[in-house]
């Protein structure tokens, strides 16, 4: 009999592609993917350790699970509660001894043993965080059941470059990249499901240099290599490191079509000393000839970045080259965060905490020109045509919703059938987050500048 999963997800893009692959691996067992924890058999949380508000949340979750687990079991039903993700990692046994109604707790590159622990944990707890030498990707079934239009693809995972502040080293392990012909065929089957655009996903996902024909092949070259599946009409690729970002990269971003102008490369800092501090191993200079070479590749490459402010002993004077970066390059989008301590991180134990205050004023100052800057940038598009990959119906009848090649969110009037196709939309407003548009005839007066195509 058909028993109901629910699978809550915190934190990255990688963490959901994550969930997604435990509901395939958990699908032959006969559990099917359900909305909420009520009534479900079996509840996964799958979590996020990068900031402390992130890795809170968990037990406030976990202790409205427990009721519900009571409840079930009143009725004389189960409800099995798993935890996983990167807070799994970092705190391990102590979940289970702060929340004793956890049946399982596993780390982020343990997952595909889930159908044993689940077998295991009608006898006992079951904690399973190790760090395993064969990849977890060599268990994954290699069935894809996409439930969308755009789809994730992790490549790579974990990170060796050890940024001060940063806890995914710890909780991801060490740096791995997917060989090459497990990521096409992975591509295959997600467009062969009907998946249009795949975003390539990795903490550092351009430092890939997976085994593939000939040796180690860079992202550019598996980027190559993945426009030339046909119906695959858009590619994207994050999250990456400006020290990563090598030529042939850069090339891609002029030569490949499908490849989207639009990329997020987080400079966290627009100064050398907090830079150094962070051990990000770049300077502000750095990243922005990085940026001119990307934009000379690609002139309509849009870009988005993240940002710490209050980093241990960032000064005014720190703050203010930051501003200063933000000013001079321009983002279409930015996350941007206040410094959060991490136990067992090197930045943790610095000295010069800066005051909470004094992180939440530059917080509010550095956001106040970054939605500036989109704002702008969301503007500048009304009027213009772009293409928009149509994903699923809006919210009135007859209109669809969809993304631009930028990520914005974009509505228009479109029959049903124009679900899951690319075509040209000419903006004509903008609204709080999205902006409308009216389907464009396709031919000449398309501005060569958007890439815009459309495909069948
Ligand atoms: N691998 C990516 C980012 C991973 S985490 C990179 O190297 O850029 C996503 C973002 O969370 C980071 O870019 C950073 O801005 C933020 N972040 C990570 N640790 C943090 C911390 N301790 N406090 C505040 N923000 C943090
Ligand atoms: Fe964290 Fe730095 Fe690695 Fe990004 S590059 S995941 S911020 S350690
Ligand atoms: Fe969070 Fe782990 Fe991703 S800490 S950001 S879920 S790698």
């Amino acid at each position: 009999m058909a028993k109901k999963l629910f699978i809550k997800s915190y934190g990255c893009q990688m963490n959901a592609y994550d969930s997604a692959r435990m509901a395939e691996i958990l699908a032959p067992l006969g559990y099917l993917p359900c909305d909420g924890p009520e009534g479900a058999d079996m509840v996964i949380l799958n979590t996020c350790h990068i900031r402390e508000k992130a890795a809170e949340k968990v037990y406030s979750e976990l202790g409205r699970w427990r009721r519900l687990k009571a409840d079930r079991e009143a009725q004389g039903a189960s409800m099995l509660i798993a935890v996983g993700g990167c807070v799994a990692q970092a705190e391990g046994e102590d979940i289970l001894r702060r929340a004793p109604h956890v049946d399982i707790v596993f780390g982020p590159q343990t997952y595909h043993r889930l159908p044993e622990m689940v077998a295991r944990a009608r006898r006992e707890s079951v904690f399973d965080t190790e760090f395993p030498v064969e990849p977890k990707f060599d268990f994954l079934p290699a069935e894809r059941t996409p439930d969308g239009v755009s789809e994730l693809l992790s490549v790579q995972e974990g990170c060796d470059k050890f940024c001060t502040f940063c806890v995914v080293p710890y909780t991801r392990g060490a740096e791995y990249s997917r060989p090459v012909a497990q990521v096409v065929a992975e591509a295959e089957r997600l467009v062969a499901a009907g998946a249009r655009e795949i975003t390539l996903l990795g903490q550092n996902v351009n430092a890939y240099h997976g085994e593939g024909p000939g040796g180690a092949w860079g992202l550019g070259r598996l980027i190559r290599r993945l426009a030339e599946i046909d119906r695959l009409g858009r590619i994207r690729y994050t999250t990456s490191h400006p020290l990563d970002m090598d030529d042939d990269l850069i090339r891609a971003h002029a030569e490949v079509p499908v490849l989207m102008p639009f990329l997020h490369l987080p400079v966290q800092s627009g100064s050398d000393r907090a830079l150094a501090a962070m051990n990000r191993r770049y300077r502000a200079d750095d990243y922005r000839r990085v940026v001119d070479r990307l934009r000379a590749a690609r002139p309509d490459l849009a870009l988005s970045s993240d940002f710490i402010v209050g980093f241990p002993g960032e000064s005014n004077a720190d703050f203010a080259a930051t501003l200063a970066l933000v000013e001079e390059i321009g983002f279409a989008q930015a996350y941007s965060f206040k410094y959060s301590r991490r136990p067992g991180t090197p930045a943790a134990a610095l000295a010069g905490q800066v005051p909470e205050d004094v992180k939440a004023a530059r917080l509010d100052d550095l956001q106040a020109i970054l939605n500036t800057q989109r704002l702008a940038f969301n503007r500048a598009s009304v009027g213009r045509v772009l293409s928009v990959l149509f994903e699923r119906a809006g919210r009135y009848p007859g209109q669809l919703v969809g993304r631009s090649p930028y990520m914005q969110a974009v509505h228009a009037t479109a029959p049903r059938s124009a679900e899951g196709k690319i075509i040209d939309v000419r903006i004509s407003a903008l609204h709080a987050n999205s902006l409308a548009g009216v389907m464009a005839a396709s031919g000449p007066q398309r501005p060569p500048a958007t890439a815009a195509r459309a495909i069948a």
